[in-house]
């Protein structure tokens, strides 16, 4: 068959990667993909996998793309396409894509539908309320102590999020979202979260409509520095499973979420078939979700699939006909991690067209896969193209065995300005 990825990231070079591991493709083709993702070839027929330049934006060009090529299947990477309803679209033009619809992708889109959503259906959440005048969104922050985080409702690509720990701190940001509009448009409307203190989990499950599968437990590093601090980011780093989760923990875990979950896309009529990733605060009164997004996390989906054994395009096909009941997933008994190298300056501003140097030594080294994610050919160089540039994959025996082996693998690349964090599956160590 004929597979479309929509996306360019580190998340999309994954999927591409695992997907062509599948005997059913043919031929594949990334939107517009990045020059990790244009390296792979298919295991079915060594054919590589092809670059097109539209963006995953234009729905438009996608749409004839897809039909002027006879695409079998579209697999759909970021939220921005799936917000913008890509999937009803290609639906509408009966053309098989995996991704929740519209309506099933507002449990990201919008924090608002979200939190009503956990709430009717007794999903623990932390307290929280929408706003869209800052004082009425002060005086909430002020009834927390301050002690809140402050989110852009809409999408700010995981980074519309301050936590603040005072009421000053709180007040600001409130005046830098709602009223200076630091995030855009996404802005227009704050949700304010009680602040919750734990450990952060992800969670994945792969739904079909009518049966959640979850994947085992994985952490991210949203921070951009050790120790989490510094500014949120849209990841620097994940590890799975989690060594602090029991399997029968994780899974309590995940009833409790999806369960209740379920029960109210059913009777909301909310058809959801992809990812549902609840980040989850594992707190003293138990978890509670802090956000949903409805696609798979990036760099979690680095991790995930070095560790699945399953064929990807079986799984995606089960869970767009709804069968997903009827098989199991295979994961591998490896733990995987991913070391993020990122731009100087990312999540604000840096600077982009640097030689990376270094890829071919690291993509040899034993149990190491090297992901793309912001680069970009420039004749026989590669060069950093975005924020994060590369998801320094490696998997083991062990987390320090699989630890031990993304950083080695990180140490033989460089380019100007590289930044990463050094303490990625710390706390799982
Ligand atoms: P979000 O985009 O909502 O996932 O928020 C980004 C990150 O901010 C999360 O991954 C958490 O690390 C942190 N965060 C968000 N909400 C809260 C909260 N209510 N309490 C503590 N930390 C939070
Ligand atoms: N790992 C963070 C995200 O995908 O939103």
């Amino acid at each position: 068959m004929k597979i479309m990825v929509v996306g360019s990231g580190g998340r999309e070079h994954a999927l591409v990667w695992k997907l062509a591991q599948s005997p059913h493709v043919v031929r594949m083709w990334c939107a517009p993909g990045n020059a990790g993702i244009t390296q792979e070839r298919l295991v079915k027929n060594r054919a590589l996998v092809e670059p097109v330049a539209i963006t995953s934006g234009d729905l438009p060009e996608l749409l004839t793309f897809a039909r002027e090529n006879k695409v079998d299947l579209t697999v759909v990477g970021p939220d921005n396409p799936l917000g913008l309803g890509i999937v009803d679209l290609f639906q509408k033009n009966n053309l098989r894509i995996w991704g929740p619809n519209q309506k099933a992708a507002q449990f990201e889109t919008s924090k608002a539908f979200a939190r009503e959503f956990m709430e009717k259906y007794g999903i623990p959440t932390p307290r929280s309320a929408t706003f869209e005048l800052a004082e009425q969104a002060q005086d909430f922050a002020a009834s927390l102590g301050g002690r809140c985080a402050v989110k852009a409702d809409g999408l700010a690509l995981g980074k519309g999020v301050v936590l603040c720990r005072g009421v000053a701190d709180a007040d600001r940001a409130i005046e830098d979202i709602l009223v200076r509009r630091r995030f855009g448009a996404a802005g227009g409307k704050i949700v304010i979260q009680e602040l919750l203190e734990g450990i952060e989990i992800s969670l994945h499950a792969l739904c079909d409509g009518k049966t959640a599968k979850l994947f085992p437990a994985s952490q991210d590093h949203k921070q951009a520095l050790d120790g989490d601090r510094g500014l949120n980011t849209g990841g620097m780093g994940a590890y799975s499973p989690v060594p602090f989760l029991r399997e029968s923990q994780a899974d309590e875990i995940g009833k409790k979420i999806l369960g209740p979950w379920l029960l109210g896309c059913a009777s909301e009529g909310v058809d959801f078939r992809g990812i549902l990733y609840p980040g989850v605060m594992l707190t003293k009164d138990g978890p509670k979700v802090l956000e949903l997004n409805a696609r798979f996390g990036d760099p979690e989906t680095q991790v995930y699939l070095t560790q699945l054994e399953s064929d990807l395009v079986e799984v995606l096909e089960a869970s767009l006909d709804g069968t997903l009941g009827e098989g199991t997933l295979t994961w591998s008994p490896m733990v995987s991690i991913c070391v993020v190298m990122a731009s100087g300056g990312y999540p604000d501003l840096y600077a982009k067209g640097k030689t990376i140097t270094g890829l071919e030594e690291a993509a040899q080294m034993p149990n190491t896969k090297i992901f793309h994610a912001g680069t970009v050919n420039a004749g026989e160089r590669v060069l950093t193209d975005g924020g994060r540039v590369l998801g320094v994959t490696a998997w083991g025996e062990d987390l320090k065995k699989a630890r031990d082996a993304a950083y080695r693998a990180v140490h033989k690349i460089h380019f100007d300005g590289a930044e990463f964090r050094h303490d990625i599956a710390a706390k799982g160590l």
